[in-house]
């Protein structure tokens, strides 16, 4: 660990986090601060919000700053966008972050953060075998760690299942946006669950997103063969993961340098 403090950004489809992070702990070392993702989701608008939650916490000059953010992450270059603006297509996040916030920036896929948050600190911690880490929100998003090792970007929230880009239909978004009760929406979630499992065999299967905060109500009506709890960090696992996942990113760079 290169840093005792991070900082910890999760951009999401209705709000943009953000938190100092203790790495010792993977607990917010301040409040965290919440400000509406606007309408507009653009490249500019986001930014700028992000710059001004970054400066309304007295940080360390050098703490670095790991943003969590809902596409895949084709070094630090968005190709595909499923849920904020499509003008996202084609820029660069860490260097657009760079010149709005003066700081380091590292980027990376939010379920990804939270496979690592989750890893690190919580439900996940320990855990050898193949662990999937899914977050269930706006979209599905994954995290595939194998043995400890992540292999990033797995984007397993638009297998398409039935006919239908899977998220679409299982995402905690969709049971909102159609009314579903609980036993309604964990039909879907048994035919994503047992999709995937067909095609990882997982050990374990950590579910997060906020809603995973009601996982009494869902959990039990899944049957599967892999062991299935809910996330430990919960919302906030974006947050500390990313914050991780830029002390990492730079304590890489230290080392090139030395
Ligand atoms: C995106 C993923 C993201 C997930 C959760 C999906 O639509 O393609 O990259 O992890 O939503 O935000």
């Amino acid at each position: 660990m290169a840093h005792d403090l991070a900082f910890g950004i999760d951009i999401g489809g209705s709000g943009i986090k953000g938190a100092p992070v203790d790495l010792d702990t993977g607990e917010f070392a301040a409040d965290r601060l919440r400000i509406p993702t606007p309408a507009e989701s653009t490249p500019e608008a986001v930014a700028q919000v992000l710059a001004e939650l970054v400066s309304s916490f007295d940080l360390p000059k050098k703490a670095p700053l790991g943003v969590a953010f809902p596409a895949p992450m084709d070094h630090g270059v968005v190709r595909f966008i499923a849920n904020l603006d499509q003008s996202w297509k084609g820029v660069n996040l860490p260097e657009l972050l760079h010149e709005t916030t003066g700081r380091q920036v590292t980027a990376v896929n939010d379920a990804d953060a939270a496979g690592i948050g989750e890893q690190r600190y919580g439900a996940a911690k320990g855990k050898d075998g193949t662990v999937l880490v899914v977050t269930l929100g706006t979209g599905i998003g994954s995290a595939l760690i194998v043995d400890g090792v992540l292999v990033p970007n797995t984007e397993l929230g638009h297998l398409e299942i039935d006919g239908f880009d899977a998220e679409s239909r299982a995402a905690d978004s969709a049971r909102e946006r159609e009314g579903l009760d609980f036993p309604a929406w964990a039909d879907r979630l048994q035919r994503y669950f047992e999709t995937v499992e067909m095609l990882l065999s997982p050990d374990l299967i950590v579910v997060g997103g906020g809603v995973s905060k009601k996982h009494a109500e869902f959990l039990p009506l899944l049957n599967l063969r892999a062991t299935i709890i809910p996330a430990e960090l919960r919302n906030a696992a974006g947050i500390v993961g990313a914050a991780a996942m830029a002390d990492t990113e730079a304590s890489k760079g230290r080392k090139r340098k030395h």
